[in-house]
């Protein structure tokens, strides 16, 4: 979207999230041209990205979308309708919200063979029933996102499932899909293809009684990654075993389809380095955090001739972004814009320290900068548990009465 112009003056209000429409229907291209011939289908994962009006927009373009809680079943129904397909999966599957998931979902993918055993006898006739596996391969260096390590909770471990084929089989009657979701931001689909020889070589029988696979997210379709180890695994999966096979990529699609815009509302020489803080924070893009990474910024060059350390506005010392140059000083009032703001931002930014939500526009085919959404103290005072409006009108007279005695301005 970064050779989109966007006129800033007319954005009332920073911070701000802008997804462009463009940039969300380049990136679908993107995707059918890579996959052109392939008879795969495509579902995207709200866990990435779930603001409503880019949800309406996506789902012209994928065969379904996939779910991780029943606030996000009900989301998608509510935005999509019947049209779509509707996926399942999660560790944290509730016993009080089965029934309103079987009836909101087409199908789930159990996540480990006990919640199979618990739920299988509701589950079965109902939705189509999948076994989300844990291959047991890693690739993800970072353990933190590796969901194959050692304990983890994502999927049934492969060497139970084997276990499981040796000494009571009977357990996976009604199993119609497997799913498997193993990396993180890849660039490469050899792990990919590595995985599926992997359970071709181990569990072929119950492969061969299934009628699809989700592969998952977790890959990046880069301009110059070689996609021939993506093609013989399904050509591997479809050949052999006629399998349907099911791609939920989220960060691919949304990343770079969206941007935030922050403005620098002040400037602070420290110990040799000006430091400009932002009227965003790390809490708007908490990945920045987990990960320690520093998020790319528009027009910055690291030859640049004017350096400023960027941090956010709450209290948190760690509330940081990075060092970045620039050709021009920074001023109060100028625009920070970072890029690659689409997936896994908006979903998990929160209101640590009473910092608003930045705002939504969508940036829509045609060039318009539409609001798509602002947030106020309304909201923040709705999780803050404030809830009947007397109650706040009380409270607000108090404070009336308070000032006055108080002399406070
Ligand atoms: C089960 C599952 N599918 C798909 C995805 C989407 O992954 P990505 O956004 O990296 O493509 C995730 C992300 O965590 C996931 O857990």
């Amino acid at each position: 979207m970064n050779n989109i112009k966007i006129n800033f003056s007319e954005i009332v209000q920073t911070p701000a999230f802008i997804y462009s429409e463009n940039a969300l229907l380049s990136a679908f291209s993107n995707f059918n041209k890579n996959f052109y011939g392939l008879c795969i289908d495509q579902i995207f994962p709200l866990k990435s990205h779930s603001f409503s009006s880019a949800l309406v927009l996506i789902a012209k373009y994928v065969d379904g979308f996939c779910v991780s809680s029943l606030f996000e079943a009900k989301l998608t129904r509510e935005f999509i309708g019947e049209k779509k397909r509707v996926h399942f999966t999660s560790p944290g599957l509730r016993e009080d919200e089965i029934d309103e998931l079987l009836g909101l979902c087409d199908s789930f993918s159990f996540n480990s063979l006990s919640q199979w055993e618990r739920y299988k006898d509701k589950a079965i006739g109902c939705v189509g029933c999948a076994l989300r596996i844990n291959p047991q391969l890693s690739f993800v260096k970072d353990r933190r996102y590796d969901p194959c390590r050692t304990h983890s909770r994502l999927g049934a471990p492969l060497n139970q499932i084997q276990e499981t084929l040796d000494t009571d089989p009977a357990v996976f009657k009604g199993i119609e899909g497997l799913h498997f979701h193993t990396n993180c931001d890849s660039v490469d689909w050899e792990p990919l293809l590595k995985t599926v020889e992997h359970l071709d070589k181990q569990i072929p029988e119950l492969l061969r009684q299934c009628q699809w696979i989700n592969l998952g997210g977790g890959y990046l379709f880069d301009g110059n990654i070689d996609f021939t180890p993506f093609e013989d695994a399904v050509f591997l999966l479809q050949n052999k075993y006629g399998l349907q096979v099911i791609i939920e990529p989220g960060a691919a699609i949304v990343r770079d389809a969206c941007n935030l815009v922050s403005s620098v509302i002040d400037i602070i020489p420290s110990d040799g380095k000006q430091i400009a803080v932002l009227d965003t924070t790390v809490n708007h893009m908490p990945e920045v955090f987990e990960y320690q990474f520093s998020p790319d910024i528009l027009n910055e060059n690291e030859d640049g001739e004017y350096s400023y350390i960027l941090e956010g506005s709450t209290c948190l010392a760690g509330d940081h972004f990075g060092e970045y140059a620039f050709d021009t000083p920074l001023e109060i009032g100028s625009k920070i814009i970072f890029t690659g703001m689409g997936a896994y931002t908006m979903v998990k930014a929160h209101m640590f320290n009473g910092i608003n939500l930045p705002s939504v526009y969508a940036l829509t085919e045609s060039g318009n900068l539409l609001l798509q959404k602002e947030f106020t103290y309304e909201d923040f005072r709705n999780r803050c548990g404030v809830t009947a409006n007397n109650e706040s009108l009380r409270n607000t007279i108090k404070l009336k009465n308070y000032r006055q005695k108080h002399r406070v301005a």
